[in-house]
């Protein structure tokens, strides 16, 4: 430590404090109780402060090791700390990070010429996070409304499914079917119409009765809601619907793309191609906020200059990122391991659901799968069954109530998601409440 007579006491203070944090001298308990006291309560965090990150691990302060099963919510698909990410992050930051779109700069109509190629689409808008794409999507949609269908002004309605989850912004929650996301943040946005998901009649119904109609919004599979798949054929039977009324089938595709369900995207299950196709989280491999709204001309081309943009939208660190971790996705072909280690994952867990009562389903596709507690909504079991299974090395997090997400980094090989599965079964076979 640094002695006291040659700096000063306040300034003692505040070096010892600075080198507390850059040393890691703070105990979890310690740092636990700064976001407590320091940061807006918006979050209930699993307890355990991390420090560390590589590939499928990610360790805590005191060293200990764990399997991340949850990938920041399906951000982290690449691994933690991925060598070719981050070189092309350092690379990128050490020349230029940010020019706002007032200039052009020399990485983002490569990267956007790669995006546009990689998921098939003419153009792409980017943004930063998963909820300004979804905005982004709104708007875009609303405009192609007005000015491609001639739905008068102020009239565009948007589909929505119930228990969707597009991100935090007024709009967005707007359309929320979550009480807590949207207790006491009124008034809202007008113009959305929310039917029940993975039910094809209750669209048709709107879609042949209601004339101003501009989209679909709809997560291929709803992550946050507890990863319910729809039937098969739910998404190519609402595309074809949509095309048949002239309405856009707006694919948010912020956690279920980029390989996470054992497909480049989700509704590649269907063949489904949607008309504006949301990404982000994966699309940097977590490394940095990157996120993107796809589309053709015939509907990106409504958007004329000021109209729509963030500072930070298409930076060149944001660009450079993507393009890496985009390229990591084909050469270590992610998708056909999160398809193969799915479906021996799901398998896993149906023989220990025989096993014991405590678990009643596992559903998902690919490496995003959820297991639902034998327990009510409002129960502590499955945030209690997270506890354990973090004292045995694994992390997760359950999504409401009684239903745990796991989504581990698709990097994962099998002889690690055997240690994975023998975790959670121990766990889950111990468990006592
Ligand atoms: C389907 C979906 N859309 C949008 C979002 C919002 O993304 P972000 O948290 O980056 O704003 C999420 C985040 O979990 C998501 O799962």
């Amino acid at each position: 430590m640094i002695s006291l007579h040659k700096v000063g006491i306040a300034n003692y203070f505040y070096l010892n404090f600075y080198f507390m944090i850059t040393t890691n001298q703070f105990s979890s308990q310690k740092l636990i109780d700064l976001e407590d006291q320091y940061g807006a309560h918006n979050y209930h965090p699993l307890p355990v402060v991390l420090t560390k990150g590589e590939g499928v691990y990610v360790w805590d302060v005191d060293g200990k090791r764990y399997y991340d099963f949850l990938s920041a919510y399906s951000a982290i698909n690449q691994g933690h700390g991925h060598p070719k990410i981050i070189n092309s992050l350092i690379e990128q930051a050490q020349k230029l990070t940010l020019t706002s779109r007032a200039f052009y700069n020399d990485v983002l109509g490569k990267y956007e010429q790669f995006v546009t190629n990689y998921f098939g689409f003419d153009k792409v808008l980017p943004m930063n996070t998963g909820a300004e794409a979804v905005e982004t999507a709104i708007k875009l949609t609303r405009k192609w409304a007005y000015e491609k269908k001639g739905i008068d002004e102020n009239q565009a309605q948007i589909i929505v499914c119930e228990n969707n989850f597009h991100g935090r912004t007024t709009t967005i929650v707007s359309f929320s079917s979550d009480p807590s996301a949207r207790n006491n943040f009124g008034p809202f946005t007008p113009g959305f119409i929310k039917i029940p998901y993975n039910d094809i009649e209750a669209l048709e119904q709107v879609l042949s009765t209601q004339k101003n109609i501009a989209g679909f919004l709809v997560e291929p599979i709803q992550g946050e809601a507890g990863v319910f798949v729809p039937f098969e054929g739910y998404l190519a039977k609402a595309k074809s619907l949509c095309k048949k009324f002239n309405v856009l089938f707006i694919a948010d595709e912020v956690q279920t793309g980029i390989a996470r369900t054992g497909k480049l995207l989700a509704v590649d299950h269907e063949n489904v191609k949607p008309d504006v196709l949301i990404l982000g989280k994966a699309l940097s491999g977590g490394v940095y906020p990157v996120s993107a709204v796809l589309a053709n001309n015939e509907i990106m081309d409504v958007i004329k200059p000021g109209q729509h943009g963030s500072t930070f939208g298409g930076n060149p660190i944001a660009a450079a990122v993507a393009i890496a971790a985009l390229e990591v996705v084909k050469d270590e072909k992610l998708a056909e391991n999160a398809e193969y280690l799915g479906k021996l994952f799901r398998s896993e867990m149906n023989k220990l659901i025989e096993k014991t009562d405590l678990i009643t389903l596992v559903r998902g596709k690919g490496l995003l799968n959820a297991i639902v507690v034998n327990d009510t909504d409002e129960s502590n079991t499955a945030w209690e069954i997270c506890l354990k299974l973090r004292d045995n090395g694994l992390l997760a997090k359950p999504t409401h109530g009684n239903i745990i997400r796991f989504a581990p980094p698709l990097v994962m090989n099998e002889a690690q998601l055997m240690d994975c599965v023998s975790i959670i079964k121990k766990t889950i076979l111990e468990f006592k409440k």
